[in-house]
């Protein structure tokens, strides 16, 4: 397939609006929803009681999408999410600020709460999640200083979830990537990577995109090689790697906390 990656390909392409409707929707049977369910629990774990926690935290290549801020906003006083594309950091402020046409979340806010025992409510989360995101950010992750031109301070968690499969397109390019990550973390702070194992398509709306194929080894060097001490990193598979072939072909999906040494 022709190279669909990179940040100049998502602004123009990447529609957020089918990205969601395709894969965030989890009252509809497929492989995104299947993905959500498998990464949702690995969140809920990291992040809930006696895991990661701090002042700040910073998401990178957030897309349109808040579940993977769902169990951090409990654990973290300021999120920030970034992407490269306006479009997706604009679909992500409608939901942040209630505006009309904005995605449904509901449905994956009260899958989150139930895994995490009902501690809070669907709409305390949500306002809780609201709360904590002061401002969404442009990002380019394969940028030396990826929020460039802004200098910040570094933060005490970096995520990142489904993005270096996207923006990068080979293995050197996810280990520069890996690396810039880590300029924006203090010392001893967290990276906690998601995404998919083996996927080299998915489509959105109309478009197919490539991503670049995951493993553990390249995942382990990036990290290791970006100074980091992996502290866990669970693969697991889906039920059935078949269903939605033609739509992505992801067989299943890795879940990384590191932290810098
Ligand atoms: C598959 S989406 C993932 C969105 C979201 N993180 C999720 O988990 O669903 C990949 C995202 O990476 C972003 N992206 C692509 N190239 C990038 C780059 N160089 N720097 C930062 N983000 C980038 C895209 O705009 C897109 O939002």
């Amino acid at each position: 397939m022709a190279d669909a990656t990179g940040g100049e390909f998502y602004e123009e392409n990447f529609e957020p609006r089918a990205y969601l409707d395709d894969y965030f929707n989890l009252g509809k049977d497929g492989a995104g929803n299947e993905y959500l369910k498998l990464t949702l629990p690995h969140f809920c774990k990291a992040f809930g009681p006696g895991g990661l926690s701090g002042d700040t935290l910073i998401d990178i290549g957030s897309g349109p999408t808040i579940y993977q801020l769902l169990s951090s906003c409990e654990a973290y006083k300021e999120i920030t999410p970034t992407d490269y594309s306006k479009r997706n950091r604009q679909e992500l402020e409608k939901w942040l600020k209630k505006e009309s046409g904005a995605f449904d979340w509901t449905p994956v806010v009260k899958f989150v709460c139930d895994l995490e025992g009902n501690r809070t409510s669907v709409t305390e989360k949500e306002e809780k999640l609201r709360r904590v995101v002061k401002q969404v950010l442009p990002c380019d992750i394969l940028k030396t200083n990826p929020l460039e031109p802004l200098l910040v301070p570094q933060f005490d968690c970096v995520l990142s979830s489904l993005c270096l499969e996207g923006a990068c397109k080979t293995h050197d390019e996810v280990c520069s990537a890996v690396k810039n990550m880590s300029n924006l973390s203090k010392p001893g702070g967290h990276l906690v990577l998601c995404g998919d194992i083996s996927c080299s398509h998915y489509q959105v709306g109309d478009v197919m995109f490539s991503a670049l194929v995951m493993n553990e080894e390249i995942l382990r060097k990036a990290v290791s090689e970006a100074g980091y001490t992996i502290d866990s990193l669970e693969l697991t598979s889906r039920d059935d790697p078949k269903v939605m072939q033609e739509t992505t072909d992801f067989t299943g999906i890795y879940f990384m906390v590191a932290h810098k040494t």
